[in-house]
């Protein structure tokens, strides 16, 4: 965990005081004293993926910037301990149920900003417009094409196949993007169908032993499984990896769109996720919070995401970068994001009784 402070003298003590509440006590945090017009930014985005744009943003609108990352849940759950004190004005997640559990504890809020529901399609933002989708990711399988040729491919509901015994592998269940692929799995088809899919998809695991998306993309490099499911731009960083073993890896791995050719009753299409933004709910600094969001959803600023973390943009105007276009394009589920974060308690008891680890 870590705070830039971006423009201003005043936020390095911001950050000082940030830092120690981190490994301190959430009270430490309340203490803080931040520089009134400095906007505090709650990120799970990668730093150096997202430092780039809020300095940009920094520079054109003058509005100071400190900025806080850790995962996900880590945040929310900071935010839920600092209360209303917390520093916090914006919230950035890396997936959509971390804003989801924000929203159900109460601390984001709706906000009107014509721009961001005009830009940001219904289905990637909140109904109530508390958060909105930033970036698009898709779920997608990822195979050795020495061991598994593209025809033997389908779905993510054949993956629980008896086939595929000993040659999968699977992110943690305790993982949130595995919450959300089971979650719409649920949408779909029902929380004792999804039962049994979980409970087929433990049996064929290869190993116990994940790690993260990267691991998983890498352990199918390596032949250690056939196949596995994970984000799509985790694979973009390895076949643009700096490290000569890691593109090799890559360079063994297939890349597949799911449930392009839905099967009746399997899910339509490959799954969506969204990285998202949202305001906190006690922000003084709602102006300048809602125009951050505004600029992240803007041209600029989605050319560069798509160009630099190769998530699929939202902005309807943005075209996608060159790598991410060689992967081919696809179909995407169309559930509404707002539907996949109502099963996230399911998923986790239906991981659980499957004994997902
Ligand atoms: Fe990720």
């Amino acid at each position: 965990m870590s705070l830039l402070p971006l423009r201003h003298p005043f936020t390095y003590l911001l950050g000082f005081v940030a830092l120690c509440a981190a490994s301190l006590s959430p009270l430490s945090a309340n203490a803080a004293e931040s520089d009134e017009n400095t906007l505090v930014v709650y990120s799970a985005r990668k730093e150096e993926l997202i430092k780039p744009a809020l300095d940009k943003f920094s520079e054109k609108t003058g509005i100071k910037i400190a900025l806080l990352s850790d995962e996900s849940a880590k945040l929310v759950a900071r935010i839920e301990s600092e209360g209303p004190q917390t520093k916090a004005d914006v919230l950035l997640t890396a997936d959509v149920m971390n804003a989801l559990r924000a929203s159900e504890k109460g601390l984001i809020k709706p906000v009107q900003s014509k721009i961001l529901t005009k830009t940001v399609p219904a289905a990637l933002r909140d109904p109530e417009n508390k958060w909105f989708g930033l970036g698009k990711r898709t779920r997608v399988i990822f195979y050795n094409k020495k061991l598994v040729q593209p025809s033997e491919l389908s779905s993510y509901e054949d993956l629980a196949d008896e086939r595929w015994k000993g040659k999968l592998m699977m992110r943690s269940s305790s993982n949130v993007y595995t919450q959300s692929l089971l979650s719409s799995m649920i949408a779909t088809h029902g929380t004792d169908e999804t039962q049994k899919w979980a409970e087929g998809i433990v049996a064929n695991l290869a190993t116990t032993t994940t790690g993260g998306d990267l691991d998983l993309i890498k352990a199918v490099g390596a032949g250690e499984a056939a196949v596995t499911v994970a984000n799509n731009y985790y694979f973009a960083r390895l076949l643009n990896s700096k490290i000569d073993s890691e593109r090799e890896l890559a360079s063994n791995v297939g890349i597949f769109f799911p449930n392009q050719k839905p099967k009746k009753g399997e899910m339509k299409g490959a799954h969506v996720n969204v990285s998202t933004g949202a305001v906190i709910a006690t922000t003084k600094h709602e102006k300048e919070a809602v125009a951050l969001l505004e600029f992240l959803v803007s041209e600029e600023s989605q050319r560069f995401y798509a160009d630099s973390n190769q998530e699929y943009p939202v902005n309807a105007k943005v075209h996608m970068s060159p790598l991410l276009k060689s992967f081919g394009t696809f179909k995407g589920d169309t559930i509404a994001m707002s539907d996949i974060a109502k099963y996230a308690k399911e998923a986790v008891m239906v991981a659980d009784k499957a004994g997902w680890k």
